[in-house]
């Protein structure tokens, strides 16, 4: 039998560029090797935009079209949302039973979160219960590999450590499943930063030519290099970072041009953008054509529920059976 590889996505907006070669890269890469789950988390959505929650649905079946453009196929991969399958609240409740609050409180992502974003209210129970949602999702499939930013390690250190416990309490049932992080999970904005739409430094999968360009021009590359004639060094430098992404065919002769100054850095940049832009031609393509098909893109959710719900609901059961519930 193959092993489970399984992805959460918050559907908060459109997809950038650090999203494509974070898990997604990762999901479709090994799409032929695993049986897949690749589900968009409107209840972990929810946890941080409760007070505004009338965007979730429309941007859940927005981030689904993406998805099915970029190439996750439906008949590899099971796509669905996490609110269409009830047994995960039941067995988040299971899980928060033997979750003592330490875990939670130290949590990393939890104590950073709540400090950044401050104009939103995060004390809540739902918030700092973020990672037993996550664990539930992980484990009503009892998935193997997690294709994860580094970001999420803490939630995925949780998620063993909470199926460790179920085990050991109640006779082994639960796998725990380790991480598939992908090479480059920190994808830099236009200023250095991480990439986030939060940041305003994002290069959406939908931009046009012209507006990748543009975006491009802004990083910032080799400070020390002011003269065309001045040797760079890609090593330290944003917009090459991009070319290890993108031409790791012929890296080493990209380096040597900026090295010898034999490239200017706005020529660097401008083909830089016309690569990016390349890269999602058939994306932008598919897209417009797929989205014409609401149709087929509801269908598909249909279908996810109904093939990942039985599978929940085994697992519901044998959990109420172990803890006494049944
Ligand atoms: N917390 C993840 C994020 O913000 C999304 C997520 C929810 C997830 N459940 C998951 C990821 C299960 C992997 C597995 O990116």
């Amino acid at each position: 039998m193959k092993k489970r590889m399984l992805t959460g996505f918050r559907p908060t907006g459109k997809l950038h560029l650090g999203h494509l070669h974070g898990n997604i890269k990762n999901m479709i890469e090994n799409q032929e090797k695993y049986e897949n789950f690749f589900f968009l988390v409107d209840w972990h959505a929810l946890s941080t935009e409760y007070q505004n929650p009338e965007n979730i649905r429309g941007n859940l079946i927005e981030c689904l079209i993406d998805l099915l453009s970029l190439g996750i196929d439906p008949s590899m991969t099971h796509l669905y949302r996490q609110s269409d399958i009830h047994e995960i609240p039941e067995l988040t409740l299971y899980l928060s039973m033997i979750t003592p609050l330490s875990w939670l409180e130290r949590c990393p992502t939890y104590k950073e979160q709540k400090k950044e974003l401050k104009s939103k209210d995060l004390s809540t129970l739902g918030f700092l219960s973020y990672p037993v949602l996550m664990a539930a999702d992980i484990l009503i499939v009892n998935a193997d590999i997690i294709p994860v930013g580094e970001d999420q390690l803490p939630h995925l250190e949780i998620t063993r450590e909470i199926a460790r416990r179920f085990n050991s309490l109640y006779g082994k049932y639960f796998t725990e499943p380790v991480e598939l992080l992908s090479e480059s999970t920190r994808v830099l904005g236009t200023d250095g930063r991480k990439m986030s739409k939060s940041y305003g430094n994002a290069i959406f999968l939908s931009d046009d030519a012209g507006t990748i360009k543009k975006k491009v021009r802004m990083m910032i590359t080799d400070p020390q290099r002011i003269k065309l004639s001045d040797p760079g060094r890609p090593e330290i430098c944003n917009v090459f970072s991009y070319y290890r992404m993108y031409r790791q065919d012929d890296l080493e002769e990209a380096g040597k041009r900026c090295r010898n100054a034999s490239i200017g850095c706005t020529a660097c940049k401008d083909e830089l953008a016309e690569i990016i832009y390349h890269s999602l031609e058939g994306f932008q393509e598919r897209r417009n054509k797929i989205k014409k098909d609401l149709d087929y893109v509801y269908g598909i959710l249909e279908q996810g529920k109904k093939y990942v719900g039985e599978i929940a609901a085994g697992t519901i059961s044998e959990v109420r059976r172990k803890m006494g519930i049944d």
